[in-house]
């Protein structure tokens, strides 16, 4: 499969994601059953997972989205600059972040770090895909769908230069 100029190989078939979806949302509806839980979909990239997640967890909830940028094509800058902003009220709030991938981990920490200014009742995150072996922060994220190697993948929601996120199943980049 090539997108743009990349060639990238099948990884997680579509299947594998939904069944991984479907135990993670019980897993959430369970723990935040009677907590009226604030889901917050970091988009671009979570825009897919998200919908599919949040449509399983059958509980009464709601759901925004927020706008970050932290990826110049295939590499992390370590910068967030926050583009669309939240006006929802987060005090006193059971609030789960939702997002596609934690790569190094540096713009999960500066957006949990943002909305703590807001004294959340608690805060949580969902992420379908983790790098551990990338992290350079100290993160924890509290549901994760797949931990995978430190490789760039596309598919489901998630980009390689804002090609790649119609893709439904997941591909990961062939090195060679
Ligand atoms: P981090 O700040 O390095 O953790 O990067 C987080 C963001 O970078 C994610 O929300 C994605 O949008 C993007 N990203 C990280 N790794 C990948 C990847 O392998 N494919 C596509 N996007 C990625």
């Amino acid at each position: 499969m090539l997108v743009k100029d990349k060639s990238f190989n099948l990884f997680i078939p579509q299947s594998a994601i939904q069944a991984r979806i479907a135990e993670l949302s019980k897993q959430i509806a369970q723990d935040y059953a009677d907590k009226n839980p604030l889901f917050i979909t970091i988009l671009n990239g979570a825009f897919i997972f998200a919908a599919d997640l949040i449509r399983q967890i059958d509980i009464v909830s709601e759901i925004t989205f927020v706008k970050f940028t932290s990826y110049e094509s295939m590499q992390s800058t370590g910068k967030v600059d926050q583009i669309l902003g939240f006006d929802d009220d987060v005090f006193q709030r059971h609030v789960v972040l939702i997002e596609d991938i934690v790569d190094t981990g540096l713009t999960i920490s500066e957006i949990i770090q943002e909305l703590k200014r807001f004294r959340p009742a608690s805060l949580e995150v969902v992420s379908l895909l983790t790098k551990p072996s990338a992290f350079q922060k100290d993160v924890h994220v509290r549901y994760v769908g797949f931990e995978i190697e430190n490789k760039f993948v596309v598919g489901y929601g998630l980009d390689y230069d804002g090609y790649g996120r119609n893709l439904q199943d997941i591909y990961i980049v062939d090195e060679h």
